[in-house]
Parts: structure tokens; C-alpha cells; sequence
């Protein structure tokens, strides 16, 4: 959530400023703004809306080597230019991602110091905060210590000093922050995608610590006290931002499955050494948020059933504050595409406690999540940029299904040889499906007030991922439901055409499922059915609308091919309503706060 932005050079810093918050507008986009330095005055240029209605009202024959740049995604305080940053308070001017939690008592006692707040955010207290304690030690560095013994929550914070015009600095807590190094020029950033192509190294900030950023150095502090960094290594083809001619990254990606599963197999199907050996777990519990949780519920079930092991899965937000049954014995698995997820991170801080060993299915390399767990398997799914997360869902599932693959196979229940032949055919299917006309369903459900998702088992669990698409980017509202759980208050809905989008690929309650649409159709229902073609059972024509048939896979794999047309239903029925499909409002792609 926000990103955050900086540069100090040899460069005009506003091209550099604008071009790194373009990269980073996946993080939030409601408002943005720069700061920079002209002729030793600070300069504040924000607005709101998207980096383009900021780009338009910058004045770029404004020379000036240091500036920082924000995209926000708003936490407290409405949407307007007063709430975004940069914030400024006497000597100091900041951007800031995370939440700092004890701003009230902190405005109350600055209020009674005699600092008076345009702006509803706790941002500007932070920055008021920070410029309180630079009056006192009249010391930067000590200052900023000073702040973070009293500031709680999380910031990733950039800062200018009014009367120090050639440095910059950062400090961070639980939100990310990155330092791009270059030559007599340095770089600051939430994440490095913002400036891959400008630097080939850059410094990860680890929490509570500080940075001193000149121009042509770099100087970390913790507690008071400089210390060594590492210097990482920029992947370079990790950021592939281009679309390719594609209308929508979505459909980039959505198209992009294809060629993963084919790379994910060369991985990893054919070394499964990469793959964790879970079998000397008592307990497996699994983590995650939104997409990536419902990634894991797949997974649940995967290992379940084809590994006969019990599995639980829970969301990340609430297993961070619940009472929890783990110990040495128990492997976390954390499931995340950003690797930043500010839940799903917490999470992993809490099981270490209890001695846990902690698994991370991430996309992001090197990032937070990846850097925390003991072990982590890349997704390999390269940089998705859409807000709604498709290539990286079906990465995470078919991670877990090797998870579980590896397991059947210790335990003699899977046999490797047969079921190697139906990965392999993964791309062949996902081809087709992403082929096929989805126009005539489209046409007919796209101006829909409800869309109700049925399906039972592991079915459910898809449905409960194409439910979130179609609610996340068309703003229609939907549900997913257990097929059998309908009848128990929600059919009460169901009126002549309301749209219902039933999936049924596990051939054992096939014929349950088809019960439940049954009475659906009865009460006027409009049914799309999804049905994993060749199951073994009769369909009565008059019981759906229209048909689509799934490619039969082995059960492992199925829900990979499954996700497909419900990832393309949602996405054509935002396009046909008019949708902002990779920026929907108020979603940002990377939740750095809780
Ligand atoms: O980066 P993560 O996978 O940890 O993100 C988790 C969710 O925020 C994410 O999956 C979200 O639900 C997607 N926008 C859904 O498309």
C-alpha cells in the first residue's frame, strides 16, 4: 500500500521521480505527489488521482537534482490533496508507507508543543514528530532513533531536511523499503521494480534501521550505530512491465499461464528436490490472504487427498491474533505473490516464536515473506502487474500440488510416471480455454446485480476465487457457495434470470451438485455450467443455460485448469461494464498494512 519514491543525483530528479511512481502506482493510486529541492527551497507538487494528473502539473524545466514522490492508497483521511504527500512540518518534508498506529497521542502532545495539522493523516504527525525531535538534538540521525523508540506501527518513510539540501533519508518498520545504488546517484524506492532498468544493485532496509543517502554514499545506522549492508543483485528479466500489445495486463496474464506451467515443469516437475519433503510434520497449517488463501484451500485439499495428511488453512488477518495449536512439529506455509503482505508477514514473525518451521510459496524474490521463512519455493510467475492476481494463483497451485505430489509419492499413493503426462498437457489445456468465446455468456450475465458461484469440495474453493475476481474488478456482487448450503437461506435470492456460474470436475458429487442446480433452474435462474468434460454421468439439458467443457485432467491438477474461464468471465464482464480492470478502485496490489 503507497509507494514510495526518491532520488538525489547527477539527474533531473522529476522524470526519475515520475517514472519510478508510474511503476509503483500497482501500490495504491487515489492521490500522489513529489517533493524536490529548486534553488534551496522545498517544493510540494500534489493532486489527486493517478501519476498522470500529477505528471501534467509538474513544470519539468525545474531543474533539481533531490526530490521523493508518493502514490497513496488512502488509510486515514478521505481522498483530497491535503491528505497526500508529501507532508511538510518546519525543517522536515516526508513520504510515507504503513500506518503509524499511536498518532493520536502523539498529535495531543505535539498539539500542546504548539504544532498546529492541516490534514487528517498520521502521516503528518510522524512528520511532525520527527521535526519536534530534530529541533531538540539539532542531529538528524538521533533524531529519527529517537522517533522510532516512540513511534508504533509501521513506516517506510523517505525524508528531507530543510537545511541538509544534499541528503536524503530513510528509515523503515514493517513496511518495505529499498535503496538502488548507482554511479554518483542513488535511489529510493518501496520495492526495486521502480528502478530496475536505471540500477544493477540495491540495499534491502531491514527494520528499525536507518539510511543516510548522499550521491555518491550510503550510510546505514541502528541504534546509533553505522553497520555493514549487503548488496543485492537486480534479476533483471524478474520485471517485465511491457503489455505486449494486450489490452489489459490482466489478459496478459490471464494468457500467460500457458508458458508458465511449461517453465514451472522444467523447474521444478522435473528436479522434485526443489520441492520441500513435508512428511516429517506433525501438522501443517497454511496461510494467506485473498487469492493466495484460496490458492492454499486448494492446497488443503490437494494434500489431503492425495496425500492423506491433514492439513488446516487459515487468513492470514485473523490467525496473527487467534489462539493457535503449533509447535516444532508444525511446518507454516506461507502463500503470498508480493511477498510483502503485511498479515501474512506477521504471521510468520508469530509461529517463529513457537518454534515452527516456516515455508514461503512467494512470487516476489527477495522479498519480505521470502526473506523470513526458513524455506521458499518462487512461483516463478514473473512480475504480475493486473490488481487482480491470476498467474501467480495458479503458480501457488501448482506449487502445492508438487507439495502434495512429492508427499503421495514417499507414501506409495501417487504414481509419478502417470501423473508426469498430465502436467506436461497443462499448457495444451490452458490454451484452449483461454481460446474459447466466452461472448455468448458474457452478453447475457454481464449487466447482473448478483452473480451466485456454486460448487462443492475442492469445486467450492474455485468458485470462491472466481466469485473475488468478478466482485474485485466488475463491482458486481457475488457469492460463492457450497452447492448444498443454498437451500438454507441464500435461494431466497434466486429469481427469474439471476445469474448462477456452477462448477462440478470431481465426479464423486457430481450428481449431488446437479441436484442443487436443479433447483436454482426451478426458481428461474440463468446457469452457466463448468464441467470437467468426460465425467461419467448424464446431464439433463434442461437443467442449465449454457455449457462450457473443461479439459479432464488428472484431480491434482484440475482446479490449475478450472480457475481459467472464471479468471475470463470476470475479466470480459469488466470490460464490457467499462472497468479500470488493472487499477479497480480502491484496491491497491500490494497490502503493506493490516
Ligand atoms: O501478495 P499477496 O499474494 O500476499 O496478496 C494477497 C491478496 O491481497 C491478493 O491475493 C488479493 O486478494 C488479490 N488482489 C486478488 O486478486
Amino acid at each position: 500500500m503507497c509507494g514510495i519514491v526518491g532520488y538525489i543525483g547527477k539527474k533531473n530528479s522529476l522524470p526519475i521521480l515520475i517514472k519510478g511512481l508510474k511503476r509503483l502506482e500497482y501500490r495504491g493510486y487515489d492521490s500522489a505527489g513529489v517533493a524536490y529541492i529548486k534553488d534551496n527551497n522545498i517544493k510540494i507538487v500534489k493532486t489527486v488521482g493517478k501519476i498522470n494528473n500529477l505528471d501534467k502539473l509538474l513544470n519539468y524545466n525545474d531543474e533539481s537534482f533531490i526530490g521523493i514522490g508518493h502514490t497513496r492508497w488512502a488509510t486515514h483521511g478521505s481522498v483530497d490533496t491535503t491528505n497526500s504527500h508529501p507532508h511538510q512540518a518546519g525543517s522536515i518534508t516526508i513520504v510515507h508507507n504503513g500506518i503509524l498506529e499511536n498518532y493520536q497521542e502523539l498529535k495531543e502532545i505535539l498539539t500542546n508543543k504548539g504544532y498546529t495539522f492541516k490534514s487528517d493523516t498520521d502521516t503528518e504527525v510522524l512528520c511532525a514528530y520527527i521535526d519536534y525531535e530534530y529541533n531538540q538534538t539539532k542531529n538528524i540521525l538521533d533524531a529519527l532513533n529517537n522517533c522510532m523508540k516512540v513511534f508504533e506501527g509501521s513506516y517506510a518513510t523517505a525524508i528531507m531536511v530543510k537545511d541538509i539540501p544534499n541528503k536524503l533519508f530513510v528509515m523503515k518498520k514493517d513496511s518495505p523499503l529499498v535503496i538502488g545504488i548507482g554511479e554518483q546517484e542513488n535511489y529510493i524506492a518501496s520495492d526495486i521494480s521502480a528502478y530496475a532498468d536505471e540500477t544493477s544493485a540495491y540495499i534491502i532496509l531491514e527494520d528499525m534501521e536507518i539510511g543516510q543517502i548522499e550521491k555518491d554514499n550510503i550510510s546505514i545506522y541502528k541504534n546509533k550505530k553505522e553497520i555493514k549492508y549487503n548488496i543485492e543483485q537486480v534479476e533483471q528479466d524478474a520485471f517485465d512491465s511491457d503489455k505486449n500489445n494486450y489490452e489489459h495486463y490482466m489478459l496478459k496474464e490471464i494468457s500467460e499461464q500457458e508458458n508458465l506451467m511449461d517453465k514451472l515443469n522444467n523447474i521444478y516437475l522435473k528436479n522434485l528436490d526443489k520441492i520441500m519433503d513435508i512428511s516429517k510434520y506433525n501438522k501443517i497449517h497454511i496461510i494467506g490472504c485473498g487469492t493466495a488463501y484460496h490458492a492454499g484451500m486448494i492446497g488443503k485439499y490437494l494434500i489431503e487427498n492425495y496425500s492423506d495428511f491433514e492439513v488446516n488453512t487459515y487468513i492470514a488477518s485473523e490467525y496473527r491474533y487467534q489462539k493457535i495449536f503449533a509447535d516444532d512439529k508444525t511446518l507454516v506455509i506461507a502463500a503470498s505473490q508480493s511477498g510483502e503482505t503485511a498479515d501474512t508477514l506477521a504471521c510468520i514473525k508469530k509461529v517463529k516464536k513457537y518454534g515452527c518451521k516456516t515455508l514461503g510459496i512467494v512470487n516476489v524474490k527477495n522479498s519480505s515473506i521470502a526473506r523470513a521463512v526458513d524455506e521458499v519455493i518462487y512461483t516463478e510467475a514473473g512480475q504480475e502487474v493486473a490488481v487482480a492476481s491470476t498467474k501467480a494463483y495458479s503458480s501457488q497451485v501448482y506449487i502445492f500440488s508438487l507439495l502434495a505430489l512429492k508427499l503421495g509419492i514417499t507414501k506409495g499413493l501417487i504414481n509419478k510416471n502417470e501423473i508426469n503426462k498430465e502436467y506436461e498437457k497443462l499448457p495444451s489445456y490452458i490454451k484452449e480455454l483461454t481460446n474459447y468465446d466466452y461472448e455468448d455468456i458474457i452478453s447475457k450475465i454481464w449487466q447482473a446485480k448478483d452473480v451466485f458461484y456454486l460448487g462443492r469440495g475442492i469445486d467450492y474453493i474455485s468458485m470462491l476465487e472466481g466469485s473475488l475476481k468478478l466482485k474485485e474488478i466488475s463491482y458486481v456482487h457475488s457469492e460463492a457457495y457450497q452447492a448444498g448450503e443454498l437451500k438454507h437461506g441464500t435461494i431466497s435470492l434466486i429469481e427469474k434470470d439471476t445469474p448462477i456460474i456452477a462448477l462440478i470436475s470431481d465426479e464423486t458429487i457430481a450428481l449431488k451438485t446437479i441436484s442443487n442446480i436443479k433447483e436454482v433452474k426451478a426458481r428461474g435462474a440463468y446457469v452457466v455450467l463448468l464441467i470437467k468434460e468426460d465425467l461419467n454421468i448424464n446431464i439433463d439439458k434442461e437443467c442449465y443455460d449454457k455449457i462450457i467443457e473443461i479439459n479432464a485432467t488428472d484431480n491434482l491438477l484440475q482446479p490449475i485448469l478450472n480457475v481459467i474461464p472464471l479468471q475470463l468471465i470476470a475479466y470480459n464482464i469488466a470490460k464490457k461494464r467499462g472497468c479500470d480492470i488493472d487499477k479497480p478502485r480502491n484496491l491497491a496490489k500490494s497490502v503493506t498494512v493490516e
